[in-house]
């Protein structure tokens, strides 16, 4: 499963990508607001720190199909042609999402609600369909279960496309999909950092170079020995 970062924060996806094994970051209007500045120069920054190979989803803002393809190449121009755009599953976006495919341009169709959406966006030429897990929950309806639905969806229709589960509050909904075989998640920084956060660990450490120090001296290490 992949493990992308939802954030747009240079300093802290530096942070995160040093300590844990990522392969990218996602973006959208709304992170970008979140860091202010100037969003084309915010993302140029994020792809000159990426290690290459490592994935960067932008999204288009327009609101007709035309313009999201005309938006997308300017992305893919400042950016670099292994850009995944972001595209919302509206109607027009559908439009721009089959023009998109056809160019062979990446596509990540996101602000996915329902499982339809994503098979839609998904025939429609998306690599992958973004559904929104917290926010589904946040509705009444299971969003760990909207994603495994998708999933499942791509692998019966033979569908060229996989999940990237966004939105995320806990480690249960990342827990649940990851048992689950899910392609890739992306969560913030905070909900990545929790992932393998435990008090009973951070004990356990305490315990062990206590013990250790106390046989050999405080500050020594198996390296000084
Ligand atoms: O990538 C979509 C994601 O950022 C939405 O997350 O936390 O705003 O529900 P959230």
């Amino acid at each position: 499963m992949l493990l992308l970062i939802d954030d747009a924060n240079l300093e802290t996806i530096k942070r995160i990508y040093e300590n844990y094994p990522c392969d990218g970051v996602t973006t959208n209007p709304s992170i970008l607001k979140k860091q202010g500045g100037n969003p084309i120069e915010v993302l140029k920054a994020i792809r000159e720190f990426l290690p290459g190979g490592a994935q960067l989803h932008a999204q288009v803002v327009s609101l007709t199909a035309q313009k999201m393809v005309d938006e997308a190449h300017h992305i893919i121009k400042v950016l670099g042609k292994d850009t995944f755009i972001k595209v919302p599953v509206t109607s027009e976006g559908i439009k721009a999402i089959k023009l998109l495919h056809k160019e062979n341009v990446n596509i990540t169709a996101t602000a996915i609600y329902t499982s339809m959406q994503a098979f839609i966006a998904a025939k429609a030429g998306a690599r992958y369909t973004a559904p929104y897990v917290n926010r589904i929950d946040n509705m009444g309806a299971d969003g760990v279960q909207v994603a495994k639905d998708i999933h499942d969806m791509f692998k019966v229709n033979n569908l060229n496309s996989d999940v990237l589960a966004a939105s995320f509050k806990n480690s249960q909904q990342i827990l649940n999909l990851c048992k689950y075989g899910i392609g890739s998640v992306t969560a913030a920084p905070d909900v990545i950092e929790g992932l393998i956060k435990h008090e009973a660990t951070i004990s356990a450490v305490a315990v062990f170079t206590k013990d250790f120090y106390s046989l050999v001296g405080e500050g020594n290490t198996m390296e000084n020995l």
